[in-house]
């Protein structure tokens, strides 16, 4: 018998890690994680779970059976929670009114109604997924709107986990928001919310607010993160220019405690399922309030994050004698970013789409996401090869791309992969990751970002 029963719609990137986190640390509660994809719930009940997550493995497998479920019955196992966190998907609107920006909130709906069908009994619907300001608001319409006069307390407790870090950020988070009404029911639905994190989380980390800035923050953290990206990209361009390095420029800025090193790293832009959707909601948000100013600041954070994939792939096609046709490219990476097999928003799509159409074969590697990649890029079929084998993607090649930041290239026998390719050989490397001087060395053109080249030609 459960001291209380956790129930989490939507097993993704944010759902099962963080239900396996809560579930280790508050062995007395019930925690049950339900989806309805249930090839997805298989996978999590199996040694082969549906998402790559450092540390994740470990904690599932010592808490799966203990305290912690994934079934496919959800509206069976509604009634049974005191506490619903519902994390399904908001993607951006791909149609009708807000089609590109607005963030679709069908599943949310679908989701609240559900709850409402399936309830006898008052409870706690937190807000896990990242919502537009106010969206509880409506989610409280809807679920008040019942005959049975249940009353359902809605809380936000937005995620702030990053891919690849997620159970690190998990288990020792800089803060955990919770928002909830000021009325006396929302402030003891917050205190239940907030003993769950309790059990492992500092109580001074553990920030409470109002619902409408608890759903707002999420939302500007992460503009402002990928704000920090576009501020170092747009700079990446002009030490291009210039012959500045931007590693030096961003040392420099960074080192000012006001400032602060991280999201410093100049790159391919970021990817992810949340920078772009985010900063499109946010937009769109703005807009509706009439406050075309901020829209247009915003949207600013995305145009440049294009920009940069763009002229990524100017450069290579230009240093590669202005034709890339027929010949053979390497790409290194697929996954948004390092540690996890995500393709979502990855910058190596919109690379590899720009390679594709000046009709370049490329062969792409990724220790994690090459499933993800023939999705992506399922309409050029023909025009590529997956490779397990980096030595193998880069034999008879004439560049290498590197798209992602895995560690693991850092490591290789370049000496070795550069016998085996075309020459002139060249390396862009499109995440500043690897020992450029030591390429040189051995013989390659290094085209890096916002530095300058190292070309032999
Ligand atoms: C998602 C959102 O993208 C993000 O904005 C939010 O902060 C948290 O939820 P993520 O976990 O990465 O993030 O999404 P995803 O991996 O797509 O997982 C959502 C899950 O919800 C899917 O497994 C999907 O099958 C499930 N789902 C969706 C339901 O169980 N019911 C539904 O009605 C819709
Ligand atoms: C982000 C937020 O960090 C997290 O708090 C939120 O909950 C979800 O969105 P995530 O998208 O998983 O997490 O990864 P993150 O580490 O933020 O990286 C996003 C993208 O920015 C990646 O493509 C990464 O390569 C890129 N990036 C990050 C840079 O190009 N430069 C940097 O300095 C940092």
């Amino acid at each position: 018998m459960f001291k209380k029963n956790i129930l989490c719609i939507g097993a993704g990137y944010v759902g099962g890690p963080t239900m396996a986190v809560i579930a280790r640390h508050c062995p007395e509660y019930q925690v049950v994680v339900v989806d309805i994809n249930h090839d997805r719930i298989m996978r999590w009940n199996s040694d082969n779970l549906p998402i790559f997550e450092p540390g994740l493995d470990e904690i599932v497998s010592a808490v799966r059976g203990r305290n912690l479920f994934f079934r496919t019955d959800v509206d069976e196992q509604i009634d049974g929670a005191d506490i619903i966190f519902v994390s399904v998907n908001t993607p951006t609107k791909t149609f009708g009114l807000g089609a590109g920006k607005a963030a679709d909130l069908q599943f949310w709906e679908i989701t609240a109604r559900q709850i409402l069908k399936n309830s006898s009994k008052p409870k706690i619907v937190v807000e896990k997924s990242t919502l537009p300001v106010r969206t509880a608001a409506a989610i409280g319409r809807i679920l008040d709107s019942n005959e049975k006069k249940i009353h359902f307390e809605i809380v936000s407790n937005p995620e702030f986990l990053a891919e690849g870090s997620a159970i690190r950020d998990l288990e020792t988070p800089d803060r955990v928001l919770i928002g909830a009404r000021e009325t006396d029911s929302g402030q003891a639905a917050l205190k239940e919310v907030v003993d769950i994190y309790k059990h492992w989380v500092p109580e001074e980390k553990i920030l409470t607010s109002s619902v409408w800035s608890s759903e707002l923050s999420k939302l500007v953290a992460n503009a402002f993160l990928a704000q920090r990206v576009s501020s170092i990209n747009s700079i990446s361009a002009l030490c291009e220019k210039t012959n500045a390095d931007i590693e030096e420029v961003a040392k420099a800025v960074g080192m000012d405690s006001r400032i602060g090193p991280k999201f410093l790293k100049a790159g391919l832009g970021f990817g992810g399922s949340c920078f772009k959707k985010d900063i499109l909601n946010l937009t769109y948000i703005a807009e509706n309030y009439g406050l075309s100013e901020v829209a247009r600041y915003w949207e600013q954070v995305l145009e440049i994050n294009s920009y940069q994939q763009r002229r990524f792939v100017d450069i290579i096609i230009k240093q590669m004698f202005n034709t890339i046709v027929g010949k053979k490219i390497a790409i290194f990476g697929f996954a948004f970013k390092a540690d996890t097999g995500d393709t979502r928003e990855s910058p190596a799509i919109n690379v590899c789409r720009g390679l594709l159409d000046e009709k370049a074969q490329l062969a792409i590697h990724d220790p994690k996401a090459l499933d993800g990649a023939a999705k992506d890029l399922e309409e050029y079929a023909g025009q590529f090869i997956l490779e397990s084998d980096p030595y193998s993607a880069a034999s008879k090649a004439h560049a290498i791309v590197i798209a992602t930041d895995w560690s693991q290239f850092v490591s290789l026998d370049y000496a070795r992969i550069f016998e085996t390719m075309e020459k002139p050989a060249f390396i862009f490397d499109g995440r500043n990751l690897l020992d450029h001087r030591k390429l040189y060395q051995i013989g390659f053109s290094v085209h890096r970002i916002g530095r300058p080249p190292l070309s032999k030609l």
